[in-house]
């Protein structure tokens, strides 16, 4: 139950209900959504599942555990290079993420204060700009949630995490039902529920089949090791199938409840679904502004939506960390400041990506921009393939049957998902996308 909190609060978290709306809305929607659905089951679930059985059996951080389960399963400690790079993910997502959590942070004191009651489409969107253009404020937050960050991971991760967890799943699903109830009486529920669920094939490219596939990632915590460092801690009477399903079930419907909410609000303000990543912001004080006791649910709601980014954010320092500490020559402490510290650093970047070098664009856009598709669209697919191959083809029968609880049926559906669709899938994906694949007709 421990375990399956963590996880659950490391994959829970912004991927849900801030970047699977705007993603889903920039990819035109349905068909993008359904590609995203079978990612997340086909590619993602076994991959969470490898992953956690390479932690357990490893027992280390990231880097280690795959030096050591390289050699032990005959092949090299080379494989730490695969924990390297998970280190790196983590450390380069959490430098945007925190900047988006800030946001959220601000958003509390704004809705504690009122300013969304009866406001216009206009007017929110106006505030959600004018915020994000005050670099000092943007700034301001992103230290905030860092030092907060750094403070938990300082201490350690454990049992404040889990009872956190425990009241903040339900609380922020007790929420979306709240704004689902009022989202379904907005008149426009009918629109956002087809745009979510009405496939058009002809808007699917495959750069947005990729991107379903790296949001897949980027929702669940894999390809990166902070699956694993948690796969760590797991007893081994656990069962592995059973704590992914769950997870994995979860993290679904916060992020198709998200969407519930968000898309019958756009077309109920005649708002653009591929308006980007202000799109929560965008949408949501609109029904909180109309709703009876409004402010009060705004602020609750961003204070859970806080806290959801919380628990994710110690996930991805988790791998960095963890493996400075095992180098010996660094107390948790130093080694949380330390890692915090760079990460606030390169962030900063992020936050200038809204105001001050809102101009300075390069390859997919602003640093914002770029960091978040090279890691979600890059490394964390490329991380997957990895996993994937390592816990299907390096790792022998015995030792992944032994981990999954026998060869039966389940094993074998898994273990064909590892070693043939997940690897192939996702180069196959990731080739077309970076237009190395010809056109077959
Ligand atoms: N899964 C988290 C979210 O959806 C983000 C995350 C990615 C956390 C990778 C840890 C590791 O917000």
């Amino acid at each position: 139950m421990a375990f399956v909190l963590a996880v659950t609060g490391s994959a829970v978290g912004l991927g849900n209900i801030w970047k699977f709306p705007y993603i889903a809305g920039q990819n035109g929607g349905g068909a993008f959504v359904l590609v995203y659905l079978l990612c997340v089951f086909l590619v993602g679930m076994p991959v969470m599942m490898s992953e956690i059985l390479i932690g357990r059996r490893g027992r280390r951080n990231p880097v280690a555990t795959m030096a050591l389960l390289g050699q032990e399963e005959g092949s090299s400690s080379n494989w730490k290079w695969l924990g390297g790079l998970g280190v790196l993910a983590g450390i380069l997502i959490l430098s945007y993420y925190s900047v988006v959590a800030g946001w959220t942070v601000a958003y509390i004191v704004k809705s504690a204060s009122g300013v969304f009651a009866g406001a216009t489409p206009e007017r929110v969107s106006a505030q959600f700009g004018e915020f994000v253009g005050n670099w000092r404020l943007v700034g301001l937050s992103h230290t905030v949630f860092m030092a907060l960050t750094i403070f938990v991971v300082a201490r350690g991760v454990e049992r404040g995490l889990e009872q956190a967890v425990r009241f903040m799943v339900p609380a922020l699903l007790v929420l979306m039902f709240i704004l689902l109830g009022y989202s379904i009486s907005s008149g426009h529920f009918g629109e956002g529920l087809a745009f979510m669920f009405t496939p058009d094939f002809d808007r699917l490219t495959w750069d947005s089949v990729l991107a379903a596939l790296g949001q897949a990632f980027f929702t669940l915590s894999i390809g990166m090791g902070a699956i694993m460092a948690y796969g760590a801690y797991l007893p081994e009477e656990t069962s592995i199938t059973g704590a992914s399903g769950t997870v994995v079930i979860v993290d679904t419907v916060i992020a198709m409840l998200a969407g519930l909410v968000i898309f019958p609000l756009v077309f109920a303000n005649g708002l653009d679904p591929a308006d980007g990543p202000g799109l929560v912001f965008d949408t949501l004080p609109l029904a909180f502004g109309q709703m009876a006791g409004g402010a009060f649910f705004a602020t609750i709601f961003f204070v859970l939506l806080s806290f959801a980014a919380w628990t994710s954010a110690i996930g991805l320092m988790e791998p960095a960390v963890a493996w400075l500490v095992e180098q010996k020559f660094r107390t948790r402490a130093q080694a949380a400041l330390m890692v915090g510290i760079l990460i606030w650093a390169l962030g900063m970047g992020s936050v200038l990506s809204f105001n001050v070098l809102a101009e300075f664009k390069f390859y997919k856009g602003t640093i914002f921009d770029n960091v978040d598709h090279i890691t979600s669209n890059i490394m964390l697919p490329l991380g997957g393939v990895a996993i994937a191959v390592f816990a299907g083809w390096i790792m022998c029968r015995n030792s992944t049957a032994e981990e999954l609880g026998g060869a039966g049926r389940l094993y074998k559906i898994w273990r064909l998902l590892v070693r043939f669709v997940a690897p192939v899938g996702i180069l196959f994906v990731f080739l077309k996308a970076v237009g190395l694949l010809p056109e077959l007709s």
